[in-house]
C-alpha cells in the first residue's frame, strides 16, 4: 500500500496541517477529540460530584477545567480517565466510547494524577524503566534519558523521588505520563503548591508539550494559569460548567469593565474625579477608573487629561479570569477556596 492510501494530508498553503491514518475516523478530527455529553457522577446520598457536564475538546489545544476545590474536576478528569463510571451521560475520546471501549482509548492517553509523588527510593531513571516496564513497553536507556532531559530533569538524573523539589516531583510525573508518546494528557492541578518559578517552568513544558502536538487537559484553580495556558476554558462550580470560552472570549463576554488607572495619587484625586461625574475607586496605591464600554476610552482619556490631577503615569488594565470568575460566582478565588 502506498504512503498516500495510508494517510490522509490535510494542508493549508502548503504547510500540512493535519496527516492522521486513513483508518482513523475522519469524524474525531471534525468533532474534537473528547466529546462530553450530559456527563454525571452523584454520590450517595445526595451530592452531584458532577452534574450534566457538555464540552467539546478541540485536538491540538491545551483545554482548562477551572474551578475552586470540590467543583468535580477531578471526578470528571477520572471519569475520562476510565477511572470512575458515570453515573450518566456518555463521553467519547478519539471518537471511542468511554464506557465500552476504554481499553481502545488507554494507550493513547497519559495521565498525572492530582497531588502526584513519585517513587521515593527511585531516581528518574530508574522511576521511568519501572513505568515502561509496567506498560510493557521497551525503552532503551537514551530513550528514557531523553525524557528526562526533555521535561527539564537533565541536572537532577541522580536524585532520589524522595529527595526532589515539588515542581521537579511534578516534572518526573509529567515524564511518567508522556512514557508511552500520548496524543492525549491530563494534567491535575500539575502546579498546585509550587513556587511562582516552579510554576512557570511547568507552563513552559505544558506549552512545549502541546507544541509537539498533543492535547491537553488541565484542571486548576489558578486564574492566571487557565488565562495564561489556555485555548479553551470551562469554568466549573458546583458539579457544573458555569461558562465556557477562549480566555478573551470569557472576558469579553463576562469581563464588565475595562479599566484606566492613575499611578501615584491618592482620595484627593477620587474626589477631584467625583465632582466631574466620573467613579473612581483606590487600588494598591493608585486610582483606577472603571470604563464599561472599550469605545467610550477615548472620551474618558480625554475628560482625565483636562482635570488638574498630577498622576505620574496612566494606563488601562482590561479585565481578566479574575475578574470574569469574581463577577460569575460572585466570589474570588485564592488557592481554590472560594473567599468573601
Ligand atoms: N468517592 C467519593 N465519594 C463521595 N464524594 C466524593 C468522592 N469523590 C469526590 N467526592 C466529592 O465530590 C465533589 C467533587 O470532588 P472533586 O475531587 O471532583 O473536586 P475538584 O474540583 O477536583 O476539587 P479540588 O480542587 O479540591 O481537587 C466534592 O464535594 C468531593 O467531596
Ligand atoms: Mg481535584
Amino acid at each position: 500500500m502506498s504512503e498516500a492510501e495510508i494517510w490522509q494530508i490535510e494542508e493549508d498553503e502548503g504547510l500540512i496541517t493535519q496527516a492522521y491514518p486513513r483508518r482513523m475516523a475522519k469524524r474525531e478530527l471534525k468533532d474534537g477529540i473528547i466529546e462530553v455529553e450530559r456527563l454525571s457522577k452523584h454520590y450517595p446520598p445526595d451530592l452531584k460530584a458532577v452534574d450534566e457536564i457538555s464540552f467539546t475538546i478541540k485536538r491540538g489545544q491545551i483545554f482548562s477545567l477551572l474551578g475552586p476545590n470540590g467543583a468535580g474536576k477531578t471526578t470528571a478528569v477520572e471519569i475520562l480517565e476510565g477511572l470512575r463510571e458515570p453515573t450518566s451521560g456518555s463521553a467519547r475520546i478519539f471518537g471511542v466510547d468511554i464506557s465500552h471501549d476504554y481499553d481502545k482509548i488507554r494507550k493513547r492517553v497519559g495521565i498525572l494524577p492530582q497531588n502526584f509523588e513519585p517513587f521515593e527510593m527511585l531516581r528518574p531513571l530508574e522511576a521511568l524503566e519501572y513505568w515502561a516496564h509496567l506498560f510493557n513497553m521497551k525503552k532503551s536507556n537514551k530513550e528514557l534519558l531523553e525524557l528526562i532531559e526533555s521535561v527539564g530533569l537533565g541536572g537532577k538524573k541522580d536524585a532520589m523521588g524522595g529527595k526532589m523539589s515539588g515542581g521537579e516531583k511534578r516534572k518526573l510525573g509529567i515524564a511518567m505520563s508522556l512514557i508511552n508518546d500520548p496524543e492525549l494528557l491530563f494534567l491535575d492541578e500539575p502546579t498546585t503548591g509550587l513556587d511562582p518559578k516552579a510554576r512557570r517552568d511547568l507552563w513552559a513544558l505544558i506549552q512545549g508539550i502541546k507544541k509537539r502536538g498533543a492535547t491537553v487537559v488541565l484542571t486548576t484553580h489558578y486564574l492566571d494559569e487557565a488565562e495564561k495556558l489556555s485555548d479553551d476554558v470551562a469554568i466549573m462550580n458546583k458539579g457544573r460548567v458555569i461558562a465556557r470560552g477562549t480566555p478573551d472570549q470569557l472576558i469579553e463576554q463576562y469581563g464588565k469593565e475595562t479599566y484606566i488607572v492613575l499611578v501615584g495619587v491618592g482620595q484627593t484625586a477620587v474626589e477631584e474625579l467625583a465632582k466631574r461625574g466620573i467613579t473612581s475607586h483606590r487600588e494598591n496605591g493608585n486610582v483606577v477608573v472603571p470604563v464599561s464600554n472599550p469605545r467610550e476610552l477615548r472620551t474618558m482619556f480625554a475628560k482625565l487629561s483636562s482635570i488638574q490631577v498630577e498622576f505620574k503615569d496612566m494606563y488601562t488594565r482590561r479585565q481578566t479570569l479574575e475578574d470574569v470568575f469574581l463577577n460569575l460566582v460572585g466570589q474570588k478565588m485564592d488557592e481554590g477556596v472560594l473567599r468573601a
